[in-house]
């Protein structure tokens, strides 16, 4: 399934609209209703309404009923590997137990990773039970 799923992202990542940075990322995830779904970034001319690939693959997944993410690969045409970025991160989290990350490049370098490696101690849904006091 890695090699699917860095193949899928590849393919996504040719729909990138990224006219501001250049830097064009593809992302694909698996659910674990063994269901696949890219996304590609999308830029915008006031930056901060960016959304990158994972989220969009993400949000492809979630918005077609799949609510647990179980692999994802990202690539990027970078020589270093272009890791998920922080928001990312937490937004899988959101939709994730044990989450295997694929980070490749075009030239066939990947490296493997756990959320949990990338995520540490992340907030979740667990913590908002634990308020002391309401306002
Ligand atoms: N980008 C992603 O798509 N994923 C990441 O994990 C890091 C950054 C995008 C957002 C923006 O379009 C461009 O890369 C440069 O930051």
């Amino acid at each position: 399934m890695r090699k699917k799923l860095i193949e899928l992202a590849k393919e996504a990542r040719e729909y990138a609209y990224a006219p501001y940075s250049n830097f064009k990322v593809g992302a694909a995830v698996l659910t674990s209703n063994g269901k696949t779904f890219t996304g590609a970034n999308i830029e915008n001319s006031s930056y901060g309404a960016t959304v990158c690939a994972e989220r969009v693959a993400v949000f492809n997944a979630v918005s077609a009923g799949e609510k647990e993410i179980v692999e994802l690969a990202v690539v990027a045409d970078t020589k270093e590997l272009s890791m998920p970025c922080g928001i990312c991160r937490q937004v899988l989290v959101e939709f994730s137990k044990d989450l295997k990350i694929y980070v490749a490049n075009l030239d066939g370098k990947f490296i493997e990773k756990t959320l949990e490696d990338l995520l540490p101690m992340a907030f979740t849904r667990e913590n908002l039970k634990g308020v002391k006091r309401n306002i």
